[in-house]
């Protein structure tokens, strides 16, 4: 009978602590998931006016955002955001998020904007998994290389020279790591592909 009493005390105690350790990993995975998203959408904002001037919008962007069918010239399997900058009631750029297949390691997800007019005016690499001192050099925090695409359109260069330059383009790559910068270029050539083929419905929006 002692034995019961003492197996059911046990039960009983395992089955509380059980339930106050679910209580606290459900609390914490919630508070650091908001603390992640936030971090991103931070991130992101900062990204925004980094590669798009000012002078292009008065509206939030963050809150116009849009939703993007999956698309092969945006990389994407599912349905990808963009951000629409407005100057009062008009659409005057949007900010694409954009994956760059075939990396050295994988995807790379940028973000790209691009004017109504059709210019890219910049780019930023917002996560990959490029090798540090090689394909990285993609990434803002290590190189400037990523600056190459401000100001860029069709025309300048030419559409047959987006490419690295070991492609005959006029981009250029890094010492022993084409892969990465080569991905990158071709992303963000199909994202003004795409806007252009697009452009009548994505400036209504
Ligand atoms: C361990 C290792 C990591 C590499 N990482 C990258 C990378 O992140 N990006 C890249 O373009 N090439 C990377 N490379 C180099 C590629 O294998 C390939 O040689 C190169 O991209 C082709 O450029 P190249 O024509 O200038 O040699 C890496 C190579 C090795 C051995």
């Amino acid at each position: 009978m002692n034995l019961i009493a003492s197996i059911r005390k046990n039960s009983i105690g395992l089955g509380i602590f059980a339930i106050v350790t679910a209580g606290l990993i459900a609390v914490t995975h919630q508070t650091t998931k908001q603390q992640i998203d936030s971090n991103i959408v931070a991130a992101q904002l900062a990204a925004f006016t980094e590669i798009l001037p000012a002078s292009y919008f008065n509206n939030e962007l963050y809150s116009s955002r849009i939703e993007l069918a999956a698309d092969p010239l945006l990389g994407t399997e599912a349905p990808s955001k963009a951000y629409v900058g407005r100057l009062d009631d008009a659409v005057s750029a949007i900010i694409f998020e954009t994956v760059a297949t075939g990396g050295y390691n994988g995807d790379l997800l940028l973000l790209v904007a691009i004017t109504k007019d059709s210019v890219v005016t910049g780019v930023r690499i917002i996560s990959h998994k490029e090798t540090p001192g090689l394909g990285d050099k993609v990434d803002i925090k290590k190189s400037d290389w990523v600056r190459s695409f401000e100001n860029v359109f069709f025309g300048q260069p030419a559409k047959a020279q987006w490419a690295v330059k070991k492609d005959g383009g006029e981009f250029d790559q890094f010492t022993g790591a084409t892969i990465t910068p080569r991905a990158v270029v071709r992303a963000v050539k199909n994202t003004l592909t795409y806007f252009e083929t697009n452009k009548d419905v994505l400036l209504q929006q």
